[in-house]
């Protein structure tokens, strides 16, 4: 049976290099893997006083879509050096109610994308800080900081060179190796 990728896309906007870098990621991904983006830019904000037994529809949606995933794979730009708030949003939507969690051991994997020459390492590293205490085990190598994705995409949004594919199927075929080992049995 395929192993199911859940895709968290980090920004909102229609022509986002980060959505292309995650279509990319999913047409190169191995048939051991079957992978969905879930859009997340539909989930209110969290808050406390309204994880009550009714809480918001799309929070319920999300948190039972996340807990059918056996793998998660992050997709995002760096906002300020660190995490788009819609991403850290999703994070701690996930997150609660408290001890129902739908990160706990779920293995995931970190591609960060930037037109900088950083790749979104500030991004990359603040959303691992959030997953060591989420638990989720997350890939270490390869590791994904792509700069200058604004040059990495034709017209079509179609990757343009060899290089980048090359990277990009390595990087899948690594986390499916990794995940397969450490996921929940
Ligand atoms: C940015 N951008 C940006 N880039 C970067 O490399 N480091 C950063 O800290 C920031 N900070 C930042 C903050 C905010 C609020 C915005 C809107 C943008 C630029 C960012 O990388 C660029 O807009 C990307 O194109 C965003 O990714 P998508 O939407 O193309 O996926």
């Amino acid at each position: 049976k395929p192993m199911y990728v859940c895709v968290l896309v980090g920004s909102l906007r229609k022509a986002s290099f980060n959505g292309m870098l995650a279509n990319a990621l999913i047409s190169l991904a191995p048939s051991s893997m079957r992978l969905d983006i879930v859009e997340i830019g539909g989930l209110p904000f969290y808050n406390e006083d309204l994880d009550t037994a009714a809480p918001p529809a799309q929070w319920t949606a999300f948190r039972q879509r996340m807990k059918a995933a056996d793998a998660v794979l992050f997709v995002t730009p760096e906002y300020n050096r660190s995490v788009p708030a819609v991403l850290k949003n999703a994070l701690d939507v996930g997150s609660r109610p408290y001890g129902r969690s739908v990160w706990d051991r779920k293995p995931g994997a970190i591609v960060s994308g930037s037109p900088g020459a950083i790749g979104g390492f500030g991004a990359n590293h603040h959303l691992r800080q959030s997953l060591v205490f989420l638990n989720v085990p997350t890939l270490q190598q390869p590791e994904a900081y792509l700069g200058h994705v604004d040059k990495l995409f034709d017209e079509h949004g179609k990757l343009a060179g060899d290089g980048t594919s090359k990277f990009l199927q390595a990087f899948m075929q690594a986390f499916a190796n990794w995940a397969e080992t450490v996921r929940p049995k």
